[in-house]
């Protein structure tokens, strides 16, 4: 363990935008100050003026603000201020950065600097406006609708597309939840061309996986490592953490199954567990499908991920399953339609609340 975090430290120095000091934060205001008073303040890292606006989200640890660079008002950035400091999300964000190719990097949020003090850190993120998945199922729940199929198949996509690069670079998120999914609107009109052809473009990209404290980068492991424990936010502990059994890519997949559960039923997954003739167990979520939903397409879904193993990697699986929602939006004209006119109203509704 030691030695891992060695290699670590040594990493760090090397990458564009770490900035380390031994020292405690010293600027007028303590960035350590409750929120109101830190409102509107004006905060100094490594040369630039940062003025805090508003705040998107706090955490156990983190509390993260929107903030305007050196005056500029069109320039803006989400800080993530932890205490204590913690590095490893930078160590993260710089693994994506070489690891995933270019047309999908987008995914996966961008950090430009980290400042690391004794007491504080400081990671300064680009900053994306439209809210989180969370944001968007919450809006459905208050009103007492369900998210339309159409949007739970295109977001279905976007996290299958996600986990499938991540896992085949050797990268788990750790934390895959709908709080720390950024919602994005295409700049255009989406196509049904842009779910037949194999890469992504910006004009489908409909989320951004951010909060990568409990990412695990699996190349600094032997091969084939597993992994123990469980530190998850709770809803969101694969059954291999429930049952106190070694998981590596469940952890994602897990969650995936939950985030697809709360827009389709506007509930957390609660899980059976039937037993096999082998003794082994099926797992699937308790709720069933409603009828008029393409029951074969997420029973495929939540089937095999609730029962994959850890054996090697599951792109290959998350890119059939992909592929399988793919087919269906594009095997109907209609649908793509449907979806442009979901993501019209969902902007609208949010960016006006
Ligand atoms: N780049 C960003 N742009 C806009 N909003 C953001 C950005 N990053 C984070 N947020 C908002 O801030 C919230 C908290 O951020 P994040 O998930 O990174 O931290 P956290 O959950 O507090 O961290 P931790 O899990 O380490 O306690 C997010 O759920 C989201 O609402
Ligand atoms: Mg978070």
């Amino acid at each position: 363990m030691n030695n891992l975090l060695e290699n670590i430290n040594v990493d760090l120095k090397k990458f564009a935008g770490y900035h380390k000091s031994n020292k405690v934060y010293h600027g007028k205001v303590p960035l350590t100050s409750p929120q109101n008073v830190l409102r509107n303040k004006v905060i100094e890292l490594g040369g630039r003026k940062y003025q805090l606006k508003g705040s998107p989200g706090t955490g156990a640890f983190a509390k993260v603000y929107k903030a305007s660079v050196d005056g500029n008002t069109e320039d803006l950035v989400a800080l993530k201020i932890q205490k204590p400091p913690f590095p490893w999300e930078f160590y993260m964000y710089r693994q994506l950065d070489t690891r995933v190719s270019d047309i999908e990097r987008p995914s996966f949020g961008y950090t430009h600097e980290v400042h690391v003090y004794a007491d504080v850190s400081v990671l300064v993120c680009d900053y994306l406006p439209y809210g989180t998945l969370l944001d968007v199922i919450n809006s459905h729940l208050v009103l007492e609708r369900h998210m339309d199929e159409v949007l739970c198949i295109y977001y279905t996509i976007e996290m299958l597309r996600m986990l499938e690069t991540l896992h085949s670079v050797g990268i788990i998120h750790g934390d895959f939840k709908p709080d720390n999914m950024l919602v994005c609107y295409p700049s255009g009109e989406i196509t049904d061309e842009t779910f037949k052809g194999e890469t992504r473009s910006e004009r489908n990209q409909g989320l951004c996986l951010v909060d990568w404290g409990r990412g695990i980068d699996l190349n600094l492991f032997p091969s084939g490592a597993e992994f123990y424990g469980d530190c998850r936010t709770s809803g969101f502990s694969c059954v291999e953490m429930q049952e106190q059994r070694a998981w590596t890519f469940q952890a994602d997949t897990y969650g995936l199954c939950v985030i697809a559960h709360m827009m389709l039923h506007g509930t957390q997954m609660s899980i059976q567990k039937t037993p096999r003739p082998d003794g082994s167990y099926m797992y699937q979520p308790t709720t069933p499908f409603k009828r008029y939903w393409n029951v074969e397409l997420w029973k495929n879904l939540f089937s095999t991920l609730l029962n994959a193993t850890s054996n090697g990697s599951d792109a290959a699986v998350l890119r059939s399953l992909r592929m399988s929602f793919q087919e269906y939006l594009c095997s109907n004209r209609q649908l793509v339609g449907k979806l442009n006119q979901q993501l019209a109203k969902q902007k609208t509704s949010l960016c006006l609340s």
